[in-house]
């Protein structure tokens, strides 16, 4: 069983994705850092240097490695997975998938730090962060809500939101 999380950046992907590999003892793959190794570079420089179609080929491409070979396991997918190609149906095809869903506010208030490792949002400046995670949310959020599941994140630990997770009818074990 593949259990896949969506979610846009700075929803807690990551963190939540490592306290369910910790719970399920499950493999965990990180989608962003699998395409960075295959390429050997980072994904700021993948977009820097090759462009954003570029790297949706290869995000697509890695994609379906991973779930074609993989059996048990954690994915923790970029912000922007879904939302290219039929992405969303291969996800839910051959995973069990896990929206992340948190506020503005909530949003931009994380990446306000960490705009520095993601190329969509380094040039946005922190007071038009949220007018611009909006936008994208509107944009994205029909792909997202195509995700098998939906879980709120606002004020929640990720260890709440992994046990939350692992309760969800059709969780493995
Ligand atoms: C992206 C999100 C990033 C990364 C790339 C594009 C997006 O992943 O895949 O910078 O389109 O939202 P995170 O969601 O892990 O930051």
């Amino acid at each position: 069983m593949i259990i896949s999380l969506i979610g846009y950046m700075g929803s807690g992907k990551s963190r939540i994705a490592k306290c369910l590999q910790e719970q399920t003892k499950f493999n965990l793959i990180d989608l962003d850092v699998l395409i960075s190794k295959k390429n050997n570079s980072a994904i700021t420089e993948i977009f820097k240097q090759k462009g954003e179609i570029f790297f949706r080929r290869l995000e697509r491409e890695t994609l379906e490695e991973v779930l074609a070979t993989e059996e048990n396991c954690i994915v923790s997918l970029g912000g922007g997975t879904p939302c290219y190609y039929n992405n969303i149906e291969v996800i839910n095809n051959a995973s069990l998938s896990v929206y992340l869903r948190a506020r503005i506010p909530t949003l931009a208030e994380r990446l306000r730090l960490q705009k520095n490792k993601r190329p969509l949002i380094a040039n946005i400046s922190d007071e038009d962060l949220p007018e611009f995670i909006a936008k994208h949310l509107f944009e994205r959020n029909k792909f997202y809500s195509q995700a098998k599941f939906t879980v709120d994140t606002d004020e929640k630990t990720p260890e709440e939101i992994s046990e939350e997770i692992i309760h969800l009818p059709g969780f493995p074990g």
